[in-house]
């Protein structure tokens, strides 16, 4: 390791608080000279790190996503011990994919652009550099095929719940997994698995999630325009992505042993409305009733039949904001 990475990794461990020149070199074995060094580049790296005579020196919150402060939050609150950071790269899903063929170990892979962003049914997915964080999850989880929807809903009940807990914006799901704020889009969320097909067992689980954070309304192609929006459209971000990085894992593992179904209902942006659906080129149309446990929408039809809808089975075309009075 670099003696700058090294001087980072310690300087994390204090984030937003000093630590003296003379501790960090006793601790790290180095000559105050060379911690003085490695401090100038991290600088120049892009990284704000104050000093005071006396006091020492403070690594402050990055604005750029930084591998090292994400990894140690996520090392101390998470069984998440990985993280692999990547400036560029076609998609951190494929990524996932690729390191899966030959490690068994759980990792989470990050980056700031993706060239070949994957969307659900193989739909491109905007991901423009250092505005939004893309990543993937990497797990493997003893579970069956049938049973891998919940991760998609609990992945998506951890982003609204780290988004309310560290910012006064309320967002909300949009079945079965879309983040949607100010009725526009701000996250997705990908969950792949790959199956042993002899045993039906799941041999991993492939979570990502794609957040807009702060992308101007003006940023997103034409297209995307009404469609799409970031966390911090118009304003300045009142926190990093590393923070909400940390927190929406954070909430995925603390979650994990709730039920999370409930709070997924509670923040839907679907149920009580009027919802059009199309399933083998015929278009339907009626109510969002409710939301299963497995993570089905019950749709009453308008022409009074009741339909399940599975998640991957068909999209959504249309939510209309109309709310159906309590008493139907
Ligand atoms: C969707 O809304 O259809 C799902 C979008 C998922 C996008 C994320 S970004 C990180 C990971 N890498 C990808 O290529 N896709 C997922």
């Amino acid at each position: 390791m670099k003696t700058k990475e090294l001087v980072l990794n310690e300087l994390v461990k204090y984030l937003n608080q000093n630590i003296s020149g003379e501790i960090l070199a006793k601790s790290l074995n180095l000559s105050r000279t060379a911690i003085w060094k490695a401090i100038h580049e991290l600088i120049n790296d892009g990284y704000e790190i104050s000093s005071a005579t006396n006091k020492g020196y403070c690594l402050h919150m990055p604005w750029r996503l930084s591998k090292e402060v994400i990894e140690y939050f996520l090392s101390e609150k998470t069984p998440i011990k990985h993280v692999k950071f990547k400036e560029t790269t076609d998609s951190t899903q494929n990524d996932a994919k690729r390191f899966s063929l030959n490690n068994k170990k759980e990792v989470l892979i990050l980056s700031d652009h993706q060239t070949a962003g994957k969307g659900r049914f193989g739909r491109a997915y905007f991901t423009p550099a250092q505005k939004g964080f893309y990543m993937s999850l990497l797990i493997f989880p003893k579970k069956t095929f049938l049973e891998i929807s919940q991760y998609t809903l609990l992945t998506a009940v951890a982003v609204v719940r780290a988004i309310e807990n560290l910012t006064d914006k309320r967002p909300l799901i949009k079945w079965i997994n879309d983040i949607y704020l100010n009725d526009k889009k701000i996250c997705g969320i990908l969950s792949e698995a790959v199956t042993d097909v002899e045993s039906n067992q799941i041999t991993s689980v492939i979570i990502g999630i794609g957040l807009n954070f702060s992308i101007s309304q003006e940023e997103f192609p034409k297209e995307l325009q009404k469609k799409a929006t970031s966390l911090f459209a118009d304003t300045k971000p009142s926190i990093s992505r590393n923070e909400l990085i940390v927190e929406i894992w954070k909430q995925f593992y603390q979650l994990m042993a709730t039920d999370f179904i409930e709070i997924y209902r509670q923040h839907s942006f679907v149920l009580g409305k009027q919802v059009s659906f199309v399933e083998e080129n015929k278009t339907y149309q009626g109510v969002a009733r409710q939301i299963t446990d497995a993570g089905q929408l019950e749709v009453l039809l308008n022409d009074g039949n009741l339909k399940s809808l599975s998640a991957g089975e068909i999209s959504l075309k249309s939510i209309k904001a109309r709310s159906v009075p309590s008493s139907e």
